[in-house]
């Protein structure tokens, strides 16, 4: 079993160490939250400052033009592109996720009008099963939604398929799908791909180009850190660009916006999808922290993850046999950047690790989940993190009345 001097051994010769000098935290604080909220980034801070003092207060309504607000979905997209393996004009950054997969689902099934149903995960996120049958009760044709147990996706792959939607890494147990594979699947199958990469971007390797992914959408609040409730991303393969159409047209994705024509005319390219006037200052934001992601490779970034996330498989298996039930596959090919033990206790224990200044998160019904982001994450922070929950279980912590009741945000 490593110890605690190995793993500081460790971060001295992890050529990502200093990037944690990029973020904005207390140096005695083990943040495994990137999964779910990404930490402030010092250029986000100073970034907003600048737009805020510079492009708002003294540039007003000139910096739509002097400081290049109109382009910046655009212009931000291209730079999110290469983290998921997309080329320049594919990636519009907007909205939020949930929107986005909105626009995606009604525009992708208008595309497939000759087919009647849509393929998903009955695991995933809530938001994404909500949309999805709220658009295909919208979609001006009876369409069918099958919320499926994703290992038997193969079978029910029939021709009457217009559209499979999955996220690529499952939210509670940290599951990657594959992502080639899978959209192979379903393109022999005649069906589009459309994916969710909320859990992906910035925390995995993702090829859209060499994977022929149709449509696919993300956040950047979590491992993109672009700060809480920041707009999300929308991918569209440059084949569909010009066919797929927005179901939510706005003046903004119009040909012509300034000139107040009475008909809608799509912009061309990815801009058709933008709707409404881009949110100025969370843009700002994302892309400071996309700064943090400047000259490293999503390889480096994924060997790391993966280093952190064996280390604290080793570590809670080693000194707390049978007290936890691994969740997230241990094959590196099936595993994203975060790791689930299931627990009866699991909320009690979040609760009591977060007062010792270990922060992960909860989900319901019973898993503690840790995320491992080697931009800011220590070696030795998994180290640390592991005696704090070797004793909280040990001292009983998590069994505090004050854990009885949860908080909103788990
Ligand atoms: C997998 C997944 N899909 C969708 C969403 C919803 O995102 P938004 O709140 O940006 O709509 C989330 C949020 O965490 C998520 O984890």
């Amino acid at each position: 079993m490593p110890t605690r001097a190995e793993c500081l051994a460790l971060d001295q010769v992890d050529p990502l160490a200093s990037r944690r000098n990029n973020f904005v935290l207390a140096p005695e604080l083990i943040y495994l939250d990137g999964n779910s909220l990404g930490p402030l980034t010092r250029s986000t801070r100073e970034r907003l400052v600048a737009t805020v003092e510079n492009e708002w207060a003294t540039g007003l309504i000139r910096s739509w033009n002097s400081a290049g607000w109109m382009a910046a979905p655009t212009r931000i997209g291209d730079r999110l592109a290469p983290l998921i393996g997309a080329q320049p004009g594919e990636v519009v950054v907007a909205d939020t996720l949930t929107v986005l997969l909105a626009k995606l689902i009604l525009g992708a099934l208008d595309l497939r009008r000759d087919r009647s149903v849509v393929l998903t995960d009955v695991a995933n996120f809530h938001s994404d099963l909500y949309v999805v049958e709220a658009m295909a009760r919208r979609a001006g044709r009876p369409i069918t939604v099958r919320a499926i147990d994703r290992e038997t996706l193969d079978d029910e792959l029939g021709d009457d398929v217009a559209l499979v939607m999955l996220t690529h890494v499952d939210f509670r147990t940290g599951e990657m799908l594959d992502l080639a594979g899978v959209t192979a699947r379903v393109h022999d199958a005649g069906a589009l791909m459309l994916w969710d990469f909320a859990h992906s971007t910035g925390a995995v390797p993702l090829d859209v180009t060499g994977a022929d992914v149709d449509f696919a959408a993300g956040c950047s609040y979590k491992y993109l850190n672009g700060g809480p409730g920041a707009p999300g991303f929308l991918y569209v393969r440059s084949r569909w660009q010009g066919v797929i159409e927005n179901p939510l047209p706005g003046w903004l994705g119009h040909a012509r916006p300034f000139d107040f024509e009475l008909d809608y005319e799509p912009a061309p390219g990815v801009q058709a999808f933008v709707t409404s006037s881009p949110s100025v200052i969370a843009l700002a934001a994302l892309d400071g922290a996309l700064d943090a992601f400047e000259g490293v490779t999503m390889d480096e970034l994924r060997a790391k993850s993966l280093a952190l996330s064996d280390l604290f498989i080793e570590l809670v298996e080693e000194r707390l046999p049978g007290v936890f039930e691994l969740v997230t596959p241990r094959e590196h090919a099936r595993r994203g950047s975060q790791v689930a033990l299931r627990h009866d206790g699991a909320y009690g224990i979040i609760q009591a690790l977060i007062a010792r200044g270990v922060i992960g998160d909860f989900r319901a019904p019973d898993v503690c989940r840790f995320g491992f982001t080697p931009l800011y994450v220590r070696f030795v922070d998994v180290y640390d993190a592991v005696e704090h929950l070797v004793d909280v279980v040990q001292r009983a912590e998590h069994l505090d009345p004050a854990y009885a009741t949860r908080l909103a945000v788990t």
